[in-house]
């Protein structure tokens, strides 16, 4: 560990090791769709080029140790994708303890407990003073949005699959836990509000669930099922979770939702059991679309890899509104990926939708305290589950097969 504060500001005699040896444990890239433990270089306060990595220099920053880090139905993008690197550090956000700190950071101390949103933002652009963190103007040298782990595309920033990770912009980018004890204690709750509860709470608040809204989530994945809590939070009336994994539609069912088996019925059926018509107010998409899904699209195998939201289209009332989580692809310069997505139901149901990267930091006062204080259980409603960090493959394998579980990478 090198930078601007001495090796003695690493405070435990795990960090003077990991110190003293220069390597340490992280989940990488190892071509396309897999991933592997290796060592790689440990972070310091001014990184050097490497894989998906760019160099900079970061008195702004900090180092912290991490607690636990999760594995993400982006990472499985990243797996799939063409902007990873072999060697790159897989892994976008953290629950951690600072371990060292930038000569220019002031709010943040050494042995503060915090949580890392997976967006790598400035805080003194436009868009971060606006709140759009996941848009930041200047952390991503290639476009607006910048994001640890998915390489220079995403601003080539190291992944957090690591005992240790750099985190720049640290006064702006950290939530900082006000009891680091508690914090621990409730670590499975945490560490989902770096990504997964933002991100389904962003998604229910931009499309305006409220007390009473019907809602139809399609995703039974780790952030259909955090966005359901958030809808639960917010006051809705009802609670439809679609999916066609068996198992699970069990947990959606065992957690307290109402589970929409698109393998052996009609949503429009489904609907209409629970809300009394085939409509809903609100509809949230959980599932996204693949690189993969759209290159069979591209080469004629498939009708149109938006099946989740031209679902959710047919579904929602005249009026009322889509929020996209999912992630759909851009393209590459001059390419827009054939989506196939059903605008005409959008535009003829005069339908409001919003999208994009979720500004994480934006809601982690208020959702640290929900999750802290006013019994949301998010670990229990995503059923998270711990996993050495040394066995991180075996996470993305168990993730990317469904398995009804959010792995939470311990190192
Ligand atoms: N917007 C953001 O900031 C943000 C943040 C985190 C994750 N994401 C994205 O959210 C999406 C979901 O993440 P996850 O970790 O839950 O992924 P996941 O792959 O674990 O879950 C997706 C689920 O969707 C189901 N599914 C597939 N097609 C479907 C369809 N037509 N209808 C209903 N369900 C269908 C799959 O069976 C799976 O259970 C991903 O695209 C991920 O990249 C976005
Ligand atoms: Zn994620
Ligand atoms: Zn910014």
């Amino acid at each position: 560990m090198s930078g601007s504060s001495s090796p003695g500001d690493l405070g435990r005699a795990d960090d003077a090791t990991a110190s003293a040896n220069g390597a340490q444990r992280a989940v990488v890239y190892a071509g396309p769709g897999r991933a592997e433990v290796a060592d790689v270089r440990l972070p310091a306060l001014e990184t050097r080029a490497g894989p998906g990595v760019l160099p900079r220099r970061c008195d702004h920053g900090v180092i912290v140790r991490t607690l636990a880090t999760c594995v993400c139905g982006s990472d499985l993008h990243t797996l799939h994708g063409p902007g990873a690197t072999p060697g790159m550090v897989l892994g976008h956000e953290l629950t951690g303890v600072v371990v060292e700190v930038g000569r220019d950071v002031e709010r943040v101390k050494v042995g503060d407990a915090c949580s890392v949103p997976f967006n790598v933002a400035c805080g003194r652009c436009a868009n971060c003073r606006a709140g759009l963190t996941g848009h930041c103007l200047s952390a991503n040298p290639s476009r607006p949005g910048a994001t640890y782990g998915m390489g220079e595309g995403f601003g080539g920033w190291a992944g957090m699959q690591a005992e240790y990770a750099l985190v720049p912009y640290a006064d702006f980018n950290l939530y900082v836990f006000a009891d680091a004890d508690q914090a621990r204690e409730r670590l499975l709750d945490v560490a989902m509000i770096g990504d997964i509860l933002p991100t389904g709470y962003h998604a229910a608040r931009s499309a305006g669930v409220a007390p009473g809204s019907t809602v139809y989530i399609a995703g039974a994945g780790p952030v259909g099922l955090a966005c359901a809590a958030a809808c639960r939070m917010l006051g809705a009336a009802a609670i439809i979770v679609g999916d066609f994994n068996a198992e699970r539609l069990e947990h959606v069912r065992s957690v307290g939702f109402i589970p929409a088996d698109l393998a052996n019925g009609s949503l429009e059926e489904i609907v209409a059991e629970v809300v009394g018509r085939p409509l809903v107010d609100v509809g949230i998409d959980c599932v996204g679309a693949s690189d993969a899904a759209v290159a069979k699209a591209a080469a004629g195998g498939m009708v149109a890899p938006a099946l989740a939201l031209n679902d959710i289209i047919g579904i929602v009332r005249h009026g009322g509104s889509i929020a996209i989580p999912g992630v759909y692809p851009a393209g590459a310069p001059g390419v827009r990926p054939p989506l196939g997505v059903w605008l005409g139901g959008v535009w003829s149901k005069a339908i409001t939708v919003t999208s994009g990267a979720t500004p994480v930091r934006r809601y982690q006062d208020e959702l640290a305290a929900a999750v802290l204080l006013g019994g949301v259980g998010i670990g229990d409603v995503v059923h998270a589950t711990t996993i050495p960090l040394a066995k991180g493959a075996e996470a993305y394998e168990m993730s990317g097969a469904g398995a009804s579980r959010k792995f939470v990478l311990t190192p």
